[in-house]
C-alpha cells in the first residue's frame, strides 16, 4: 500500500492522501502547513477561519501520529501562535520531546514584541522507543579573529574539537533568503535545516513523510541522506519543480562511510557517535585549548563548490586512501 507513495511526491490533498497510508508504516514526518497568514500559494488560499484552520490542522496531525511507527518521530514547524494550539492537540497522543527553536525573523503581528524565531515541535510516537542520535554543529567563531565566540573560562580543555552537542535552540541556520537558491515559492526552507532533523531521528534507508512538500526541501534532504522519501502536495507546478531538483540529486551526502550534512562547503551537522570515524578525515589542533582559535579543517575540499555539485574527493590520510562524495 505505500509502495505507491515510495519515493515519490504525489499531488493531491494531504489529508486524503495520509488516508491511504497504513498505521505504523513511516519512520519519520515532518510537516510544515501554510501558517494561515494569506500567503501568495499557487492553489491554496491561505486565508482560513480561525476555528477551521485549526480543526483542519487537527485532522492532519492525528494522521501523522497515526502513521508513524513506534520506534519514530513527529515534527511540526510553524509560528509559535499555531504551535500552541498544536501541542494540545499531539500531547493526547504522543510524547513530548522539544520546542527547538529556530532563530529567524519573522513577521511582526500588531502588538507584539519582534518575533524573532519559529518553532518545530518534536514528538515521539512512544518515547520509550524512540530512535535518537545526538547530533553537533561546528563552534560559532567571531569572523574575523576566528575566536570561539562563547567565552568557556577555565573549561577549554573540555571542549569537542568539532563543535558542541546541538541544544532545542537552532541560530546557526539561516532562513534561505538569495534569489539565486529560491525556487516559485512564497516559503522554502533550508536544506540543511531538514538535513539536521533527518540525521538525528533516522537511519539510512528509513521513510521520511512529509505532508506538505512545496518544493520539495523534505524529500531533497532525505535523498541526499540516503533515506526514502513520500511527499504529498497540492499543487501541481510545486510537484514538477520537486521531480526536476530530485532528477538532479544524489544519495552521497556523506565523508567516507558517514552521513553528514553539509553547507557550501562545510559540514554542519554530523553525529556524536559518528565521530571517532570522521575525526581522522579531520586536521585537529593538537591540545583542546586550540580549537580556541583554531577550527578543524577537512583534509582535502578541492572540487567542493556548491552543495548541488558532487565532487569526488580522495584523501591521502595516515597512508590510507579514502574516497569520499560530498554534494
Ligand atoms: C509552507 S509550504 C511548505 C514549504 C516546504 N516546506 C518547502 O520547503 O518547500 C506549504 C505547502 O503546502 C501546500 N498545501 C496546502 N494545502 C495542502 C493540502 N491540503 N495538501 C497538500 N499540500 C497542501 C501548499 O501548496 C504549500 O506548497
Amino acid at each position: 500500500m505505500i509502495d505507491k507513495f515510495l519515493n515519490k511526491i504525489t499531488q493531491g490533498d494531504c489529508l486524503d492522501l495520509l488516508k491511504q497510508m497504513p498505521d505504523n508504516s513511516v519512520d519519520m514526518t515532518f510537516a510544515d502547513p501554510p501558517f494561515n497568514l494569506k500567503k501568495g500559494y499557487n492553489s491554496y488560499k491561505d486565508s482560513l477561519k480561525l476555528q477551521e484552520y485549526l480543526d483542519w490542522c487537527e485532522q492532519w496531525i492525528s494522521q501523522m501520529v497515526r502513521i508513524t511507527k513506534p520506534t519514530g518521530s513527529i515534527f511540526v514547524h510553524n509560528i509559535p501562535k499555531w504551535l500552541t494550539y498544536y501541542t494540545a492537540f499531539l500531547n493526547k497522543q504522543a510524547d513530548f520531546k522539544h520546542w527547538i527553536s529556530w532563530d529567524a525573523p519573522t513577521v511582526p503581528m500588531g502588538k507584539t514584541l519582534q518575533p524573532a524565531h519559529y518553532g518545530i515541535l518534536f514528538y515521539a510516537k512512544d518515547c520509550k522507543q524512540l530512535k535518537f542520535y545526538e547530533i553537533r554543529y561546528p563552534h560559532k567563531r567571531a569572523r574575523k579573529s576566528n575566536i570561539l565566540a562563547k567565552d568557556y573560562g577555565g573549561k577549554k580543555f573540555m571542549l569537542h574539537p568539532f563543535g558542541p552537542l546541538v541544544s532545542d535552540v537552532w541560530t546557526d541556520i539561516h532562513r534561505v533568503k538569495h534569489n539565486k537558491f529560491r525556487d516559485e515559492h512564497p516559503c522554502q526552507l533550508p536544506i540543511h535545516l531538514l538535513e539536521r532533523i533527518i540525521l538525528m531521528s533516522t537511519d539510512e534507508k528509513d521513510i521520511v513523510l512529509d505532508p506538505f512538500n512545496g518544493t520539495g526541501t523534505t524529500a531533497i534532504a532525505a535523498k541526499r541522506l540516503g533515506r526514502q522519501y513520500i511527499g504529498f502536495e497540492l499543487d501541481e507546478e510545486y510537484v514538477k519543480i520537486t521531480e526536476n531538483k530530485l532528477l538532479r540529486e544524489q544519495s552521497n551526502s556523506k565523508i567516507g562511510d558517514s552521513w553528514v550534512s553539509f553547507y557550501l562547503d562545510e559540514v554542519v551537522t554530523l553525529r556524536n557517535n559518528d565521530w571517532e570515524y570522521l575525526k581522522d578525515f579531520y586536521y585537529i589542533p593538537k591540545n583542546a585549548e586550540d580549537v580556541d582559535n583554531q577550527q578543524v579543517e577537512l583534509m582535502n575540499k578541492t572540487n567542493i563548490s556548491t552543495p548541488l555539485k558532487s565532487a569526488a574527493c580522495a584523501i591521502s590520510n595516515q597512508n590510507q586512501s579514502i574516497l569520499f562524495e560530498i554534494v
